[in-house]
């Protein structure tokens, strides 16, 4: 039998005490990773026109900043970089002094406590700017420009090494490859760092919200899109398929990607999965609707921003990576007076 509810909700709701004390959802700044991008060159702070308040830092910045991030409450950063170079193999992503790892280095030696997570992929470092090698026709069964999926993985295999010889303590591996999560780990492994988490981007939309992200990595695809690896926003079944193989092959946390289209598949994912964290990552094109809208004074930013990243809680996600967090963290530290 259902309950019979005689009493009535709005009793709950009559003072800002009362309503703090029945909140079911509650945003810390300690949820947040703030994504960083990273380029060459010495004093760089150039801000992303489709994404204001948001940098790309040369790596002398990045001590300021991990400082600045850290004492916000903010655990965690994840690190994109734009090499100086871009060929077909996307080569600075292992080197020794690529753009990562040079971050890396610096970041931990100024804020050692920092949690540092990369992004493995190859979209940023080819210069077809496509997520993995591409067939160029030497394979005749697939289609020119397909994203290879086994050569990729030896590559993405010695990206997270470097990145974890550089002392990365989360790899995020994010190109959507067949048993991306299971050649990582055993590269890991057997380079001693069995120890060192794998953040699955577990489930990623072929979403058109990364649209500034593009301009800020500087990575948009030379031709063709990312269909072929990438998810078709209109499935959610497949959401569950995809996260039961990065869990099979060892991932130990996963993510969602967009979030705000998204909500219903983190949800999902958050119930079908719930031993293992869930990540959301809140987009570069979600950030850019609000600080447009907010900048033209038609939606109240602070509230807005604040709603939206409750709202992303409140389906299931554990952290969220997104370029609100040093504001959203203000403004959780200092509420509003009403
Ligand atoms: C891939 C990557 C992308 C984003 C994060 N990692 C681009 C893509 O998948 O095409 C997009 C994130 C955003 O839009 O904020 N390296």
């Amino acid at each position: 039998m259902k309950p019979q509810f005689t009493s009535r909700p709005r009793r709950l709701r009559h003072s800002p005490a009362l309503r703090n004390m029945v909140r079911e959802t509650e945003l810390n700044a300690s949820d947040f990773i703030y994504p960083l991008f990273v380029r060459h060159g010495e004093n760089v702070r150039a801000e992303i026109k489709s994404m204001p308040g948001i940098y790309q830092f040369s790596v002398d910045q990045l001590a300021q900043e991990a400082r600045e991030v850290f004492e916000l409450g903010i655990p965690a950063v994840i690190l994109f970089g734009i090499p100086a170079e871009k060929d077909s193999h996307g080569s600075e992503n292992f080197a020794k002094d690529g753009i990562v790892q040079q971050a890396i280095h610096v970041i931990k030696a100024a804020v050692p406590e920092l949690i540092v997570v990369t992004d493995v992929c190859m979209c940023e470092y080819t210069d077809h700017g496509h997520c993995g090698i591409i067939n160029d026709g030497s394979n005749p069964n697939l289609p020119k420009g397909y994203v290879l999926n086994d050569p990729t993985l030896e590559v993405l295999a010695k990206v997270a090494v470097s990145h974890a010889q550089a002392g990365a303590d989360i790899i995020a591996p994010s190109g959507m490859m067949d048993g991306m999560v299971k050649g990582i780990r055993s590269a890991l492994d057997v380079a001693g760092f069995e120890h060192l988490p794998i953040l699955s981007y577990s489930v990623k939309y072929a979403s058109a919200f990364y649209g500034p992200f593009r301009e800020a990595a500087e990575s948009p695809p030379q031709f063709g899109d990312r269909r072929t690896h990438q998810m078709d926003p209109a499935n959610v079944r497949e959401a569950l398929r995809e996260s039961a193989l990065d869990v099979n092959e060892g991932a130990d946390m996963l993510m969602v990607k967009p979030a705000l289209s998204y909500l219903d598949v983190i949800h999902r994912v958050h119930t079908s999965f719930p031993e293992l964290p869930l990540v959301a990552y809140n987009v570069s094109g979600e950030y850019a609707m609000v600080k447009a809208a907010s900048a033209n004074g038609w939606l109240d930013e602070r509230a807005v921003t604040l709603e939206m990243l409750t709202s992303i809680k409140r389906a299931g996600a554990d952290m969220i990576i997104t370029y609100h967090a040093k504001d959203a963290a203000r403004w959780i530290r200092d509420p509003r007076e009403s």
